[in-house]
């Protein structure tokens, strides 16, 4: 459990908009199969970090210096524009903050997660993707059925689980969860909570857990990074 996956130096990130930067020397390691939890008060700057480590922050208007390393491959901000993205989101994937809400109201959860299949992996062979649609929704407990619902027709907690069956999908090797449990009731939190440890255990994924929840991340997660 000592193998580096995932190394963040010296990372600062500004808004363009903004004077002086959200993140200022951030430095931390995330190692394999390890649960890391950042955590800190609402507004202090975690997802924006998570869209440094998902090389998305010029969506948002944002730039950075310093450096981010996974799996051997550097990725060196220098304050502009990326042109190209260092890895794929499939190794690197994200739950994002207020993902459940995140499913497009006019398609069924198998749908979307059959959509997001096609699109990596070219049309066709549906009853063969069908079937590893069906293992995921397993994954996170969520029965067969739910292939046919429309978000609607969903709990906030069976939301939650299928947007983690959906970053699941590819087998990443880093999950960052940005807020994975916030809003849910404390039942609801615990389940989810128990899948994410069982899917950690089944394929040693190094999970990042962003909270501004400091409990919660020091009962759940290995190690904790409070901002
Ligand atoms: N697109 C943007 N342009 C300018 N400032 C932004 C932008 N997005 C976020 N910010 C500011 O950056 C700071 C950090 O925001 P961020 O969303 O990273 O915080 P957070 O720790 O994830 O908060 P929360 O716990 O509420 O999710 C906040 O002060 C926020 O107002
Ligand atoms: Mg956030």
């Amino acid at each position: 459990m000592n193998e580096i996956i995932l190394k963040v130096n010296n990372l600062t990130i500004c808004y363009k908009n903004a004077l002086v930067p959200v993140v200022k020397n951030l430095s931390f390691e995330l190692k394999r199969g390890e649960i890391l939890s950042i955590s800190g008060r609402s507004g202090i700057g975690k997802s924006t970090i998570v869209w440094a480590l998902m090389e998305m922050l010029s969506e948002y208007n944002a730039a950075a210096t310093g450096s981010i390393s996974f799996k051997g491959k550097v990725l060196h901000y220098h304050g502009s524009d990326l042109k190209e993205k260092t890895w794929d989101w499939r190794e690197i994937s994200l739950v994002p903050q207020a993902s459940m809400s995140g499913f497009n109201p006019l398609f069924t959860i198998g749908e979307t997660l059959m959509e997001m299949l096609n699109v990596y992996e070219g049309p066709g062979q549906k009853e063969r993707k069908k079937e590893r649609i069906y293992e995921l929704l397993s994954m996170v407990y969520l029965e067969k059925n739910i292939y046919n619902c429309y978000p609607h027709e969903l709990s906030g907690g069976m939301k939650q689980r299928a947007a983690i069956a959906m970053a699941i999908m590819f087998h990443p090797e880093v999950l960052i969860l940005d807020e994975a449990t916030t809003g849910l009731d404390l039942l609801i939190q615990a389940e989810v909570l128990g899948m994410i440890l069982e899917l950690k255990k089944r394929e040693n994924t190094s999970i990042l857990f962003i909270s501004h929840d400091k409990q919660i991340s020091s009962s759940f997660c290995d190690r904790q990074i409070v901002l």
